[in-house]
């Protein structure tokens, strides 16, 4: 079983998806700790609710980025991850850390990349007037949400919608699509060879929906 660690900073539904695939044999993989930056994210309940090591990781008073990401990255060997899922971290990696754990880094950024990196996507989505919206699962790269692209799946923009109801909707695909792209990677199908995503040893098409 492939040992995860999800890297989160607050409601952990994407973090719930994956512990539920994981149960339910979706995943083959197993969940061994949760981390998360805010000490009061939910995802944490979630994690101690299922048994899993839930791990706060503050920022201390007056500490920098890399120093941060060492501590970061040090709990996550002590977890011995093999497989690192950011769901909802929002903090920028130090290419350092990017580095260490290189390969082994996937992300979720609910935008159909490489449009909106960054933050607010829905509202940007809205006041771009697009009629499709969505999300995307990519390995991360030292480039800010610019990593090779695994995953998209996409949803219409409704007349009246505001970005709560348009988050609500790429919710609900990011749940379907993150724990089928970790159980990809649990299987050993899926890897990041000289910068570009495979499956199966073939390159995938960076714009291929779910
Ligand atoms: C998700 O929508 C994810 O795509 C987004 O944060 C949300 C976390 O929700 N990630 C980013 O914006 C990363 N830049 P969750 O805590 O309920 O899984």
């Amino acid at each position: 079983m492939t040992r995860i660690a999800v890297v989160i900073s607050g409601s952990g539904s994407n973090l719930q998806a994956i512990i539920d695939g994981c149960k339910s044999g979706q995943v083959e993989g197993q969940v061994v700790g949760v981390i998360s930056n805010k000490a009061d994210a939910f995802g944490l309940t979630r994690a101690k609710n299922a048994d899993i090591a839930a791990i706060a990781l503050p920022l201390k008073e007056g500490e920098n980025r890399a120093d941060y990401d060492l501590r970061l990255g040090d709990e996550l060997e002590k977890l011995d991850a093999e497989l690192i899922v950011l769901a909802g971290f929002m903090r920028i990696l130090t290419p350092e850390f990017v580095s260490r754990f290189a390969g082994r880094l996937l992300n979720i950024h609910p935008s159909l990349l490489p449009k909106y990196t960054g933050l607010n996507t829905h509202q940007r989505a809205l006041d771009a007037g697009d009629a499709e919206h969505g999300v995307s699962v990519h390995f991360v790269t030292e480039e800010l949400d610019g990593g090779p692209v695994i995953l998209q799946a996409k949803v219409p923009v409704f007349e009246g919608d505001d970005a709560d109801a348009l988050a609500a909707r790429v919710h609900t695909q990011e749940h379907r699509i993150y724990p089928m792209v970790v159980n990809w990677f649990c299987q050993g199908r899926l890897a990041m060879m000289q910068g570009k995503a495979e499956l199966d040893g073939k390159p995938l098409p960076a714009q291929g929906y779910a």
